[in-house]
């Protein structure tokens, strides 16, 4: 077997066998097959995709090249959930507590953020003193204690990913649907969660911009999961305006801590009940009628934000921030954008407003770039809203830009306004 005539296959579209994708995986993840072959190789998979087979056999040999979690010491259900990532996305902290305060065991592993805005372990990071690095067994005593924990992936999970998702990076090879799907499954499967309920985003804030590309994916991606014995569902929902009025990460844990008190309804609740209710129902814990019936109840009667109270706690954070927001860290510099004249709010482009949030320090070029937790933009509307001449449409925030123009420019851009004739706000 040799990595050349595995590349030409691909390239001629005549299906790898099992072996040779093993062999071209462990080969890359060892260091004997060269970043030129393995490059040859993921570009093959761009233009000419694989086989189903062919994806679940990578998946596979990826999530075998590391560690697989053992989560036998967990005493209640496993489900797990993963967002194929947009901007503005707060529910893994959300959606975590609400199903445990359900009766299933919620163990989340997450990373940092590459773009826009930072990922789900950035956002807990704003919260001070939280630890992302815990080992496994105190991350399973928290998941027993408190039913969820979110911690940052090990270094031992799925090595292959890490080397092959960096060479894609700089490849240009990312946008690949067997490529995505086998990187995401990777290391769902290797944090070996009994159900998984996957979020696949779709529109300009995400990477699948269209429907029907979404749904492939996500089909995938279950397909896989299926194969490895998973209970696993795949759902698309909307990411071409923002989830929720924050963007950024100490503003985001805000805005989840605020739905959690019950204060915020709307397009981020509802999208929340429904990823709750289909972990829920993946448990086995009723239909999706009682499922959405019983995640309600878990946020209106406080027992959601309790638990994330206690898990904030238990690795070490400041848990006042769920009675009192005003603890997290805030910026030093706003800037309010003005309705320009009587306006209805008729578009936001997801993915402007999170390149305005990276332009304030929200989010990362590079791996190694600090990010300012402070930053970001608040909406003060919802799409469809009418907002009256020289009233706030949004804030800026940042700790290390003070001169808002180029943030401020690009965000205003991102939305589409209908000029109101007089009266019309009444
Ligand atoms: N997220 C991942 O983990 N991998 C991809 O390929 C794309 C998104």
């Amino acid at each position: 077997m040799n990595a050349i005539d595995i590349i030409n296959k691909t390239k001629r579209k005549i299906q790898l066998t099992e072996e040779e994708i093993k062999y071209l995986v462990n080969g890359y993840t060892s260091g004997e097959i060269p970043d030129y072959q393995m490059s040859a190789w993921l570009m093959a998979v761009c233009l000419n995709g694989l086989t189903e087979a062919e994806t679940v056999a990578l998946t596979l040999a990826m999530r075998d090249s590391g560690d697989i979690l053992d989560l036998g010491c967990i005493e209640k259900i496993t489900v797990d959930k993963h967002s194929t990532g947009g901007v503005g996305d707060k529910t893994s902290f959300i959606i975590g507590p609400a199903a445990a305060a359900c009766g299933v065991a919620v163990p989340k592993m997450s990373g940092r953020g590459l773009g826009h805005t930072g990922g789900t372990i950035d956002k807990l990071e704003s919260v001070k003193g939280y630890r992302v690095d815990v080992e496994f067994d105190e991350f399973a005593d928290i998941v027993n204690k408190t039913g969820f924990s979110i911690i940052s992936q090990s270094g031992q999970l799925c090595p292959a990913d890490k080397k092959i998702y960096a060479l894609r990076n700089s490849t240009g090879t990312v946008d690949s649907i067997p490529l995505i799907c086998a990187s995401i499954m990777s290391k769902k499967l290797a944090l070996n969660a009994d159900c998984l309920l996957l979020d696949v985003k779709c529109g300009t804030g995400a990477f699948m911009k269209t429907p029907e590309d979404a749904r492939k994916l996500g089909d995938l991606m279950e397909k896989v999961g299926k194969a490895a014995g998973k209970k696993c569902r795949a759902i698309v929902t909307d990411m071409n305006t923002p989830l929720g009025c924050c963007i950024g990460n100490s503003l985001e844990v805000k805005e989840a801590v605020e739905l959690l008190q019950g204060k915020i309804k709307g397009r981020l609740y509802d999208i929340c009940i429904e990823l709750t209710a289909n972990m829920l129902e993946l448990a086995g814990k009723g239909s999706i009628e009682e499922c959405a019936e019983m995640a309600k109840e878990a946020i209106s009667s406080g027992k959601a934000l309790g638990i994330l109270k206690e898990t904030i706690e238990m690795q070490g954070g400041d848990s006042r921030i769920c009675d009192d927001v005003e603890l997290l860290p805030k910026a030093k510099y706003s800037h309010i954008i003005y309705a320009p004249r009587d306006v209805e709010v008729i578009g936001i482009d997801a993915e402007e407003l999170g390149m305005a949030s990276l332009i304030l320090g929200a989010g990362r070029i590079n791996k190694d770039d600090e990010i300012d937790y402070t930053a970001g933009i608040v909406l003060e509307f919802e799409l469809g809203d009418k907002v009256s001449m020289d009233a706030p449409i949004m804030t800026l925030y940042s700790d290390c830009v003070s001169d808002f123009s180029d943030a401020a420019y690009r965000a205003y851009n991102a939305l589409k306004f209908r000029t109101l004739t007089e009266n019309a706000l009444t």
